[in-house]
């Protein structure tokens, strides 16, 4: 795609921040591509077409052990301009004879550099200033050819520049927000030295994304798995719009969805005019297939087992299909290249749309594939797709199914249902659904509890209120809401929701819990 053309390679030695390096780059309009350390200089020029320069980002490792994950020799080779970050400035600083060994003070959180020496990378930023700092190793002895053009008190070498072959380096990380004028560096870089094309708008994004998906699919027709999420309703209405009737969308119920979204699914094909939709109504299914477990793995895989086998009925129903469309964003082709990076481990079997048809793998239409969340969300403001949508919280495929903890009954669905909507409710009010949590919900315990209510005594469900602040969804807080409104949210609870006589609220972070229950 010639939207992509003359973009940024982003390699990946393992940083947490390495993903936040790309998003910062495309917010200067600039594409850029994460990919792993030991792509191949074809892989690169794959990624992002027309390369214009190479940022290395951080990493776990240290250069001097003896696994370290290398510098590949395209990148010097290429004459390239390079950031090194943090890992990536002592990988150049080991390639050019320089020196890195672990410093006796580790040194994490804010810092002072001062700006030694003129280069472009601090061209037109303040002399002093504030920077975001996470490292155990560094700089010795700076490498032959380069310029100290950094410092602070206890990294005399924070920044260096070889100002001929375009190479540079920082101890610091201009992606995260704390680092005053990270944008600012990674603009005099990105636009400055390595003269990226700046070009990569929702707009244009848009344009360039029906006129591909109109090259891949002709006159095919194409297969959507619509949840109601922001991702495939976004991947729906950009097919729609290049193809417009050879999309058929297919909404399964699993029964499982939360207070009145199978209704508002349903209305938001109609809004957009989707006239192939189809809605599937198989809750009887699911929970026939649920009954008796309450194992939360087991349940995982039987959700996603019966999603399969009702997606692959109605789509051989359908009669003849060429295409399959999933709004698989960027995240999750990054997640899905590098399952050897640390961290990258997985602790729940995720589902999402599941069930490939057989006939339909490695005919896939996934037109977010390059998107991060954020640019999925401006593309869908941009097509129009309403803002509660476009907002929405991520909501599991499993739906209630890992938040009804023990069996799922129906009864008991309609318990969490209404005690969740009652709890979002409150705080969409207070204006803490789209900023102040990340993700709120309602969870079901499978305990009783003894209550009195009027002179009654009770032997009733418990509700726990789970709400977390995070960005990145790998680590998570949870919210300090105010007391007042969890205590208006309890006694709502309590007294409208038949069943329930208990609230908590889930005081725990991630790690050591996850964000859901199961
Ligand atoms: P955990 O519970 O692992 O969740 O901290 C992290 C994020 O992932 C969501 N989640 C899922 N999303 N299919 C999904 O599409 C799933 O099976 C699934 N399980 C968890 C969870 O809601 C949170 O946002």
């Amino acid at each position: 795609m010639a939207l992509k053309n003359g973009g940024i390679v982003i390699l990946d030695y393992g940083s947490q921040t390495a993903q936040l390096i790309a998003r910062r780059v495309r917010e200067l309009g600039v594409f850029a591509a994460l990919i792993p350390y030991d792509a191949s200089a074809a892989e690169a020029q794959a990624a992002a077409p027309a390369l214009r320069g190479v940022i290395l980002s951080g990493g776990p490792a240290g250069t001097y052990e003896p696994d370290a994950p290398p510098l590949p020799d395209w990148v010097l080779a290429s004459g390239l301009p390079v950031l090194g970050i943090c890992y990536g400035m002592q990988l150049l600083t080991q390639r050019f004879g320089g020196q890195v060994a672990a410093a006796t003070q580790r040194e994490y959180g804010m810092a002072t550099v001062s700006v030694r020496a003129t280069s472009e990378l601090f061209a037109g930023l303040d002399a002093e200033q504030a920077v975001w700092m996470s490292h155990g190793d560094r700089l010795e002895h700076p490498p032959d050819g380069f310029a100290v053009i950094a410092s602070t008190s206890n990294a005399p070498y924070a920044a260096i520049a070889h100002q001929e072959r375009r190479l540079f380096g920082v101890q610091f990380h201009p992606e995260v927000q704390h680092t005053a004028h990270g944008r600012a560096i990674l603009r005099n870089f990105v636009i400055g030295v390595c003269g990226a094309a700046s070009g990569w708008t929702p707009e244009s994004f848009i344009a360039a994304s029906i006129e591909s998906i109109r090259a891949q699919v002709g006159g095919g027709r194409v297969l959507l798995g619509m949840s109601g999420g922001v991702d495939s309703s976004v991947a729906g209405e950009l097919i729609h719009r290049a193809v417009g009737e050879q999309l058929v969308p297919v909404f399964v119920n699993h029964g499982m969805l939360r207070l009145g979204e199978a209704d508002a699914v349903i209305g938001l094909g109609k809004q957009l005019g989707w006239r192939n939709m189809i809605a599937v109504d198989a809750t009887e299914e699911f929970l026939g297939a649920l009954r008796g477990v309450s194992e939360p793995e087991a349940k995982r895989q039987i959700i996603g087992r019966t999603f399969a086998e009702v997606f692959e009925r109605e789509a051989s129903r359908l009669g003849a299909l060429d295409w399959l469309a999933q709004g698989t964003i960027y995240p999750d082709v990054i997640e899905s290249a590098d399952t050897g990076r640390p961290g990258a481990r997985r602790i729940k079997s995720h589902h999402n749309v599941g069930g490939l048809p057989d006939r339909l793998k490695g005919r896939l239409v996934e037109p977010l594939r390059d998107l991060f969340k954020d640019e999925v969300r401006q593309v869908g403001a941009r097509l129009g797709i309403p803002d509660e949508i476009v907002w929405r919280q991520p909501f599991p495929g499993p739906g209630l199914g890992v938040r009804c903890v023990g069996e799922v009954t129906w009864e008991r669905l309609e318990i969490l249902r209404a005690a969740d909507h009652l709890f979002t409710d409150e705080l969409r009010q207070a204006g803490l659904l789209r900023e102040g949590t990340a993700q709120a919900f309602a969870v079901l315990l499978p305990v009783r509890s003894v209550g009195v209510m009027g002179d009654q005594r009770t032997y009733d469900e418990v509700i726990v209120l789970r709400a977390v602040t995070t960005t990145d969804f790998m680590t998570a807080d949870w919210a300090r809401l105010a007391p007042d409104l969890l205590a208006r949210v309890s006694s709502r609870i309590v007294n409208e929701v038949r069943g329930v006589n208990r609230v908590l609220y889930d005081i725990t972070s991630k790690p050591p819990a996850t964000i859901e229950w199961e």
